[in-house]
């Protein structure tokens, strides 16, 4: 294999009077290739992107407080970024790899991302955020483990298995991004994916996607990983036991099937209680007009049979089925004795009882300017700037590159979008709530970087601030995204207390990529290294600060 994995131990000796102890945490290194072959998720050929010739990626495994070193070398044909959603980036922007925080790697260059996983535990994963790249590939697993000292809420699984489905199109990234530049929209996608592959039922060639001794447990991890469509997943004649959602330890409950949202990311634990034989995982679409799904083998050791054909039925459609996902979002609960990547329980962090200072209100819009199709949020349709803006805004020189709180706190009557960088200025430290209003007929899923926030409501209708009685204020989880329904709306919280460029954007795509997304912009007025780290020595430069003179450290 072409691809390595170093771990070195950067051992540090603290001396505190005469004892000395151990710290320093530990790295791992990677180098990876990112280039073009052929693969197949739905049986037909088609150009990916790989890494180290993998797709799905290699995974990256890893223990809270680890630090990753990346060594990416860019070996496409246009410039290219991989993101690490749903890590925190402590002070750290600079690494989150969104085309607002740093500059593309260019084709037949290499840079090396360096970031701690700090104080974080979960299933998470890395995809593209150029173009459309990540409808080619790019993605794979990023799991992070609680620390041996650590114990976690639930015994050690037999084995671990990462779990990457979701939509796919055999149209290749460039062809997509094509379609969207010239003003139309994707569509819908051609069918669904699990880990590369997809087979329909009865499929005698089908490659079992893992195995199962009888009468242990596994962890699986999974991760909607499409441009588009929500998943219900489910494992015939088994059940699915929650136990972390996006780096939250939940109370365990026992489920037939479960909805996983665009981006989202779970870890569940099936036990293999069943007579030894094949059994199908089942992968399928969620309000979409026209459904798609797909199956794939579990296979017992020394099992005998087939999976039977008749597959368990996915939950309702339309507005039952609405209802059926919402009631399913408000089970997920913060299990409050549980730790997560520290030893003190989850429930002793009580943001139930923290002031709001600030209300973002912001309405997904669809509409189109001249003539082209555009995503919109309160007005404003983002798009990327030459230079980052988190650079122009180091620099002092982001009047130049784009205007703060372009976009108002409310939504605004009609669709009509200005289409310009859409940056908010999120005062440093500030208790923000941020309510996600869908007045469209098809479900979004937000997510944003640099902070987990609290999902503490889903409702029908629109919001109004009586709405906050109705809040989850002791038990929500703290994730990364959360789903809105058509016509509905949904409430999160969170602190602002990680100074960065922070993207909050639509994982869909397409939505994305034409203009339904906003950085957040948290600045520590100290430029103290308390509070921020400084521009990487080796950072990329581009656009207007190539030529200016670096600005002085923090200190
Ligand atoms: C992944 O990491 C965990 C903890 O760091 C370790 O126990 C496990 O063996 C690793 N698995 C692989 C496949 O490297
Ligand atoms: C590119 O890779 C080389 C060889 O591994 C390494 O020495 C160099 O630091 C890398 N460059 C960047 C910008 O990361
Ligand atoms: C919550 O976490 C505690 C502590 O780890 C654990 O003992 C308990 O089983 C968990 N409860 C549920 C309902 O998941
Ligand atoms: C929160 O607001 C209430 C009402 O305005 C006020 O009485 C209370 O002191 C505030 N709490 C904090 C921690 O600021
Ligand atoms: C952002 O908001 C803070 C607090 O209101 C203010 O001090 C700061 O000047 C604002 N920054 C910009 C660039 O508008």
């Amino acid at each position: 294999m072409v691809f390595y994995t170093k771990m070195i131990f950067a051992v540090l000796f603290l001396c505190f009077s005469a004892t000395c102890v151990i710290a320093g945490d530990p790295t791992l290194e990677f180098e990876w290739k990112v280039t073009y072959g052929t693969i197949a998720p739905l049986g037909v050929p088609q150009q990916g992107i790989l890494i180290n010739g993998q797709f799905p990626g290699p995974a990256i495994n890893c223990t809270s407080n680890n630090n990753i070193v990346v060594n990416v070398f860019n070996q496409l044909d246009e410039p290219f970024l991989l993101t690490w959603a749903g890590i925190q980036q402590r002070k750290n922007s600079w690494q989150d790899g969104t085309p607002g925080a740093m500059c593309p790697i260019l084709p037949g260059k290499n840079y090396t991302y360096r970031f701690q996983v700090k104080d974080q535990i979960g299933t998470y994963f890395y995809f593209p955020t150029t173009a459309l790249h990540r409808a080619s590939g790019g993605i794979g697993m990023l799991k992070v483990h609680s620390r041996p000292l650590i114990p976690i809420p639930y015994d050690n699984p037999a084995e671990e298995y990462p779990v990457l489905l979701g939509d796919w199109y055999n149209k290749g990234h460039k062809t997509l991004k094509s379609i969207l530049d010239s003003g139309r929209s994707i569509g819908r996608p051609d069918g669904i994916q699990i880990n590369g592959q997809s087979s329909k039922v009865g499929d005698a060639n089908a490659k079992p996607l893992f195995t199962f001794e009888a009468g242990k447990t596994y962890k699986l991890r999974v991760c909607n990983v499409g441009l588009r469509l929500s998943v219900n997943f489910r494992v015939q004649g088994h059940t699915l036991k929650v136990v972390e959602v996006e780096g939250s330890h939940n109370v365990q409950n026992l489920y037939d099937s479960l909805d996983l949202h665009v981006g989202q990311c779970m870890s569940v634990l099936v036990t293999a209680d069943q007579t030894p034989k094949d059994y199908y995982f089942v992968a399928s679409s969620r309000f979409a007009q026209h459904p798609l799904s797909t199956v794939a083998v579990i296979r017992y050791v020394n099992g005998n049979g087939a999976a039977s054909p008749e597959l368990p039925p996915p939950p309702p459609e339309n507005t039952k089925g609405i209802a059926w996902s919402i009631s399913q979002f408000r089970s997920f609960r913060w299990n409050l004795t549980s730790n997560a990547a520290r030893p003190n329980p989850q429930g002793s962090y009580k943001y139930g009882k923290i002031n709001i200072t600030r209300t973002i209100k912001i309405a997904n819009s669809r509409s189109s300017s001249n003539g082209k199709l555009r995503f919109g949020i309160n007005g404003v349709s983002h798009v990327d700037a030459e230079t980052p803006l988190k650079l122009a805004e180091y620099y002092g020189v982001a009047d130049k590159v784009f205007t703060y709180n372009l976009m108002k706190d409310e939504p605004q009557e009609g669709d009509k979008v200005e289409v310009a960088p859409n940056v908010v200025n999120g005062t440093y430290r500030n208790f923000v709530e941020i309510i996600f209003e869908n007045h469209e007929k098809t479900i979004q899923t937000w997510h944003l970087d640099g902070f987990s926030f609290f999902a503490v409501a889903i409702e029908p209708g629109r919001w109004s601030p009586e709405k906050r009685k109705n809040y989850n204020l002791l038990d929500a989880l703290s994730r990364n995204t959360i789903q809105v329904y058509p016509n509905s709306w949904a409430a999160v919280m969170t602190t602002l207390d990680n100074a960065g460029m922070w993207n909050l954007r639509s994982e869909m795509r397409e939505r994305a990529y034409l203009g339904q997304q906003l950085y957040l912009s948290v600045v520590s007025e100290a430029r103290s290294l308390r509070d921020e780290y400084s521009l990487p020595e080796t950072q990329e430069l581009c656009g207007i600060v190539k030529s200016l003179p670096k600005p002085a450290p923090y200190t």
